[in-house]
């Protein structure tokens, strides 16, 4: 069985030798590789000083290569801003228009910006300013300011900055791998769940966008992993004309189109959720999987009432995702098993879909509450709502009080009945007395939204 990790950089097939799968890309583009543009900033995927790209399946993702491990990339194609080339060997279209934009200072998060555009331009980003601040919403820069970092990405928007990129020469594997004798990397379903089995102490890793902060943040990187993201079960995204079927395993970017159609009121709060580099690596599979009070898919998974298929060598079974979250952190999944895909019905007729995102920076960063309903309206009335929030109690968790006082009473009693629902804690995010108020008037909000949409979507811009 091979044992070594290849991959292509910058169009060159690359080998890796005696170097640990855990390893992070970074570190090893630094400090075995010697490719220094690409830097390190906050080593947790907040700066987006480290960006790279990974071309794959004619598309050019941007990706936080401080909590890649080496073992993810196998197979893979990586660009980093060495690998850029202009016309006659002159600078590339992106590093022209950041040039003529005056759009660096100290030049550390240049690289990272540069790559973030390349990915942006390349992949038919436009010059519309709310894409442009999305696109960007992952890279930080302390010395120059933003303004001309986005004229630089308004220049070259619509621009075919770089031609779609060449199908990778490493021939895919079609068997399973090990690196390390514990990066384990599975090709089918039957052998991830005996990998699984046999091997108990293994952590399972789909994007790492929160496993990969061990390796580089903790510098303690786990002793071994299952990875889940080549097993096609795990990244099968379906539909039907009753339910959206999600891959554990899919990442945001593939499954956000499918779930934007079926629930508009998801654009707004996907875009909010990490930032592009972290949306093309983590997956909804890995948000359930850590069970973090405040995740951002649990409660709009618990409002849209998901099931939750897990699979072991004992068999699969489906739960409802109310019955999967039992107290902080811990949840129904058993130590052999794996969650295989998340289930949502699709809305009814007369059904609608909301969910609000409140945290103390707009863009990166998480949740301090988060509310998401599902709500049916019959003649005129509420018939039925499915209110759930995050950051309200040890576990997200629906509001049964006020998904009953909404329905007996109206709005102004669920706001109240929120307090019957949840005994938040106090931390440095928000008070507990300020998350109920919050929470209570995100369902003020709901009201208004409802009675007229326009009037929300006003506030909403501001
Ligand atoms: C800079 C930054 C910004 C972030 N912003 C947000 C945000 O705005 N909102 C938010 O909710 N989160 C955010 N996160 C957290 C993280 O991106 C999400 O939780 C993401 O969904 C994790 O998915 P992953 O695939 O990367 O998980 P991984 O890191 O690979 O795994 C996470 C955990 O889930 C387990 N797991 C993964 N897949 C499965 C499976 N199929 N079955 C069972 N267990 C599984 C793993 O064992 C591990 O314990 C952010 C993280 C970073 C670094
Ligand atoms: S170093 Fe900051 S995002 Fe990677
Ligand atoms: S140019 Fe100095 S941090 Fe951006």
């Amino acid at each position: 069985m091979a044992d070594n990790i290849r991959f292509t950089l910058n169009d060159e097939l690359v080998e890796i030798v005696g170097v640990p799968a855990m390893t992070t890309l970074l570190d090893w583009l630094r400090e075995h590789r010697g490719l220094r543009g690409t830097k390190e900033g906050c080593a947790e995927g907040d700066c987006g000083a480290c960006t790279v790209v990974l071309e794959r399946q004619g598309r050019r993702d941007a990706i936080n290569s401080c909590i890649v491990l080496l073992g993810q990339i196998d197979g893979q194609s990586v660009r980093t801003v060495e690998g850029l080339r202009g016309a006659e060997g002159g600078p590339h279209p992106v590093q022209t228009a950041m040039a003529e934009a005056d759009a660096t200072q100290c030049g550390f998060c240049t690289p990272g910006f540069v790559m973030s555009a390349l990915a942006y331009a390349s992949s038919g980003g436009t010059s519309d300013p709310d894409a442009i601040h999305d696109a960007l919403a992952g890279n930080l820069c302390r010395c120059t300011g933003y303004r001309p970092i986005v004229e630089a990405m308004t220049r070259i928007a619509g621009l075919a900055v770089e031609p779609p990129p060449a199908p990778s020469p490493v021939s895919p594997r079609t068997a399973s791998i090990a690196f390390d004798s514990a990066f384990f990397a599975p090709r089918s379903l039957d052998e991830l769940l005996a990998l699984r089995a046999d091997h108990p102490e293994a952590l399972l890793l789909a994007g790492a966008t929160d496993l990969g902060l061990l390796a580089s943040r903790a510098r303690t990187p786990p002793k071994a992993v299952i990875q889940l993201t080549h097993v096609p079960e795990l990244t099968a995204i379906s539909s039907t004309a009753d339910k959206i079927t999600i891959g554990a395993a899919a990442t945001y970017a593939a499954a956000a189109p499918i779930l934007i159609e079926a629930f508009p009121g998801l654009r707004a709060y996907l875009s909010r959720l990490g930032s592009s580099q972290i949306r093309n690596m983590g997956t909804i599979g890995g948000n359930v999987g850590t069970a973090s009070p405040i995740g951002d898919m649990p409660p709009v998974l618990l409002a849209l009432e998901a099931s939750v298929t897990l699979v072991s060598q004992r068999g699969m079974r489906e739960l409802l995702l109310d019955e999967f979250f039992l107290d902080y952190r811990k949840t129904a999944l058993a130590p052999d098993e794996i969650i295989q895909s998340l289930s949502m019905p699709r809305l009814w007729e007369g059904e609608t879909f909301h969910c609000d995102k409140v945290s103390k920076r707009r863009d990166q960063d998480i949740s301090t509450v988060a509310g998401a309903y599902r709500v049916r309206i019959r003649n005129g009335k509420i018939a039925d709502a499915r209110l759930a929030f995050g950051g309200m109690a040890a576990t997200p968790r629906r509001a049964r009080a006020a998904e009953a006082a909404l329905l007996k009473d109206g709005f102004a009693a669920a706001a109240r009945a929120i307090a019957m629902d949840f005994k938040p804690v106090d931390d440095w995010r928000g008070s507990a007395a300020y998350r109920l108020q919050v929470a209570a008037n995100l369902l003020r909000r709901l009201e208004l939204r409802l009675a007229d949409p326009r009037r929300v979507l006003e506030v909403e811009a501001l």
